[in-house]
């Protein structure tokens, strides 16, 4: 290629997006290199205690990665810092190549394509379950036009595919009241899934849970990546060794070690700081 070409293509290549560029729910990440999320070099201090030390992570398009490290280690402060809950000290939080992630609010961040499950379910108790998930669809400004507030045949045919992955479609007319802890959890996630986010961020979906409902949540979330991007922040171990992904340990608010779960079972500093309680 030519330099003159070769100027042209850097001045009008568009690295970064502002955010009075374009509306949130319009914005799509650069995903060419393979990565949806770049975290680097981010630090966050409460009282001058640092809760986020430095820490550097990347998730790849369509994987499913488990984070795991003791209490206080920072992983659900890591979460408040990508989803625009809490601004960090230092470092850049990078949503594709383009979207700096720190420049939005926590309601764009969500628009932009961020899903968060918080560890206690929170579903519209009165409505059944197929209700919940028509309104967590209309919560999403892509799909909704509300012009005409009813409902597409792909767009019913989408809840109950969801339904029918989340093991809720024999309850698609119970009333979420009377659904258990575990069906409540799969039923947020399904609402989560209907805003459709790229990246799905979810803080210990399997506490509380019987074993059964742990294996049924794993194969949930199996199902989900590839489609989303997946992170779990989860203590529970056996859990975490039968999702069998990739596997980041936080320690004092840094990465201590990353690999699959048996290499960072055999890591020593792990062990001693961690797995070995
Ligand atoms: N808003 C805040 N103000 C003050 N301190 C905070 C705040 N948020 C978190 N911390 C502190 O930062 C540290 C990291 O907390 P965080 O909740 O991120 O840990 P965690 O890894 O999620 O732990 P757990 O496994 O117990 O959920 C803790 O010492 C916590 O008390
Ligand atoms: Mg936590």
């Amino acid at each position: 290629m030519n330099n003159a070409l070769k100027g042209l293509r850097q001045i009008t290549r568009r690295d970064r997006v502002f955010n009075f560029m374009v509306n949130a729910d319009e914005l799509v990440p650069d995903t060419s290199k393979g990565e949806i999320l770049y975290v680097e070099d981010l630090s966050v201090s409460f009282d001058g205690f640092k809760a986020i030390n430095d820490l550097n992570l990347y998730i790849r398009e369509g994987e499913l990665r488990c984070i795991i490290g003791p209490n206080g280690a920072g992983k659900t402060t890591l979460m408040d810092i990508i989803t625009g809950k809490t601004k960090p000290d230092t470092g850049t939080v990078y949503f594709g190549q383009d979207i700096d992630l720190l420049q939005f609010s926590e309601p764009e961040i969500a628009q932009i394509g961020i899903g968060r499950k918080f560890q206690k379910p929170t579903v519209f108790e009165h409505h059944n379950v197929f209700e919940n998930l028509e309104l967590a669809m209309a919560a999403n400004k892509r799909v909704w036009h509300t012009l005409t507030a009813t409902l597409t045949g792909e767009q019913k045919d989408r809840i109950d595919d969801i339904l029918h992955q989340a093991g809720l479609f024999e309850l698609k007319f119970e009333q979420a009241a009377l659904l258990s802890h575990g069906q409540k959890q799969w039923l947020e996630i399904a609402m989560l899934v209907m805003q459709e986010p790229r990246l799905l961020l979810v803080d210990e979906p399997v506490a509380g849970m019987t074993h059964q409902e742990m294996d049924k949540t794993a194969e949930l979330l199996h199902h989900l990546a590839g489609d989303h991007s997946v992170v779990v922040v989860e203590h529970d171990m056996d859990f975490v060794r039968s999702i069998a992904s990739d596997v980041t340990v936080l320690h004092q608010g840094s990465v201590l070690a990353e690999g699959t779960m048996e290499q960072v079972q055999a890591n020593p500093e792990v062990v001693e700081v961690y797995l070995g309680e």
